[in-house]
């Protein structure tokens, strides 16, 4: 078993855009296990059930972990409550994350909204040969480009209103990205539409792809179904499989998403 439960500390609370919070906390088992891609499942003290958040970030020297999320419902209402000192209980590193290639290679990653943590690692492995598409309602939802830019990539951000950065749909950007360079790889996470159109960019350009599918979890662990994706075998037929063990990161062209 290589996930671990660990009472971890909350060093730095930190809203980053309206609703959206970014915790640093020290975590030393979980980021000395951490890959690029894999979640972890938090405890929200009052509710039963632990809610998956990706690891937006990790320094196992350091032994630290970074989360982001946003206020969706009850649980994460609850855990943006805490404050700077506060023990947060995390069952984790959870999934199978995203292959890594050499870091010398071009890698594009397509960021929907709060999809955008979990590329951040992939930022800080590519560095200057990543370039991450990330896209946002409006200038002041726009999280994560300083981050980004701090290990070298190039953020080109995208605002549905054209508040800030291309006016336009994070698909749009990535194709006049293909059409003008060279990427070895590309990685996406965000709603199943964009993630869809992206895996098909990719595979017109003839680029491995892989997505990350955030759907609705409960155990976190392989023991209760509720995480049932639909997937495509080899010989084009469908089966279901749990994100939470399969997942969340698959080769897109294994991912049904009708
Ligand atoms: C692998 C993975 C990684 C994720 N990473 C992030 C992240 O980095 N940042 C972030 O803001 N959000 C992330 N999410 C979504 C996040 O888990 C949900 O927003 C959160 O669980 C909502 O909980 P809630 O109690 O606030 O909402 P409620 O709607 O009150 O939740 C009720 C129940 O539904 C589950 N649930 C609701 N929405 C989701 C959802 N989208 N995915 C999974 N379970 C859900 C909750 O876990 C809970 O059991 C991720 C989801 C998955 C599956
Ligand atoms: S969340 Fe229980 S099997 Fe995946």
């Amino acid at each position: 078993m290589r996930y671990v439960q660990e009472q971890c500390t909350l060093i730095y609370k930190e809203e980053i855009a309206k609703g959206v919070f970014s915790f640093t906390l020290k975590a030393p088992q979980i980021a000395l296990r951490a890959e690029c891609g894999q979640f972890v499942n938090v405890l929200c003290d009052p509710f039963q059930l632990r809610r998956p958040i990706s690891i937006g970030g990790f320094d196992a020297d350091a032994g630290i972990l970074r989360l982001v999320f946003e206020v969706r419902g009850k649980g994460t209402d609850w855990l943006a409550s805490l404050e700077d000192g506060a023990t947060v209980d995390l069952l984790g590193p959870l999934g199978h994350g995203f292959p890594l290639m050499a870091s010398d290679k071009k890698a594009v990653m397509i960021g929907g909204g709060i999809g955008t943590p979990p590329l951040l690692p992939l930022c800080r492995r590519y560095g200057k040969n990543a370039t991450l598409i990330s896209g946002f309602r409006t200038a002041s939802a726009v999280i994560l480009k300083e981050d980004a830019e701090a290990f070298g990539a190039r953020n080109v951000v995208c605002t549905d209103d054209g508040t800030s950065g291309f006016a336009g749909f994070t698909t749009q950007a990535l194709e006049e990205e293909l059409k003008n360079g060279t990427f070895d790889v590309v990685y996406t996470c965000g709603p199943k539409i964009m993630m869809k159109k992206v895996a098909e960019l990719a595979k017109a350009y003839d680029i491995p792809c892989y997505v990350s599918m955030e759907e609705r979890m409960a155990c976190g662990v392989g023991a209760c179904l509720g995480c049932a994706c639909k997937t495509k075998k080899e010989d084009g037929s469908s089966a279901m499989t749990r994100v939470c063990m399969n997942g969340p990161v698959f080769e897109a062209s294994e991912v049904d998403f009708e």
